[in-house]
């Protein structure tokens, strides 16, 4: 097996032990090596869309026999006692599409590439509250996790936009993470100019505001 990413191993590691796991989207299939060797899960299903990245899990699970390879949408064709899914490394759009047409879980273990905000205001009016929702760094890039588990709350804007542990709990990455936004975002402004300037400027100054205050928490 190749080496797995430092992404993929953070991952694993915030993964619940659980009965049933599902691996939606597996592609290469390494999170369901680490579940099933690590023996924490009893049993899995591990799910692709399309056949030939299914096949390469397959290879790389053939040994186990608790482990069911599923080639499928998301969680349209998996086990209704699966306990909690992971669905990394997709557009949080898809994550929410694949969401609205299968199963739902008890638990959710979810890695958006993007569109943070619209999967969490999802999962919010879909029954689900964010037990841990938080930026961390692997390989020089920034990542969302996010584990959400059946219940509700109330989640204010700056919540949805900036993720709830960011807010309330800021780790070192997430405080790099808005730095680097607001740098990269002063980039941007110097080539923009009338009401797009205007815009600009004021998340600067909105992410400033933030940076200094959860600096000081
Ligand atoms: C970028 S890879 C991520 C693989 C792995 N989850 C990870 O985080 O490294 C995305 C995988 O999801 C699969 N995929 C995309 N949309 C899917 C869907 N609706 N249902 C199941 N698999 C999907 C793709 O075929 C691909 O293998």
């Amino acid at each position: 097996m190749n080496k797995i990413s430092s992404r993929l191993q953070f991952i694993f590691s915030q993964i619940p032990p659980c009965n049933y796991f599902a691996d939606i989207g597996c592609d290469h299939g390494y999170i369901s090596y680490l579940m099933l060797d690590s023996k924490k899960c009893s049993k899995l299903t591990y799910t692709d869309v399309s056949a030939p990245s299914l096949q390469k899990a397959k290879d790389l699970l053939c040994s186990f026999n608790n482990a069911k390879p599923v080639c499928c949408d998301g969680l349209t064709k998996v086990d209704t006692d699966i306990d909690c899914a992971l669905i990394a490394g997709m557009g949080g759009e898809n994550i929410i599409s694949i969401l609205q047409n299968g199963f739902l879980p008890p638990t959710l273990v979810l890695q958006p590439m993007k569109n943070t905000d619209k999967l969490r205001t999802f999962l919010n009016q879909n029954g689900y509250y964010l037990k841990k929702d938080f930026i961390f760094k692997a390989e020089n890039k920034f990542y969302t996790l996010i584990i959400a588990e059946r219940g509700s709350e109330v989640l204010t804007s700056e919540q949805i936009e900036y993720g709830k542990d960011n807010l309330t709990n800021p780790s070192k990455d997430f405080l790099e993470y808005l730095s680097e936004q607001i740098k990269s975002k002063r980039k941007i402004l110097k080539g923009l100019s009338g009401e797009k300037y205007l815009q600009y400027e004021q998340i600067i100054q909105k992410e400033l505001a933030l940076y200094e205050r959860l600096r000081t928490l």
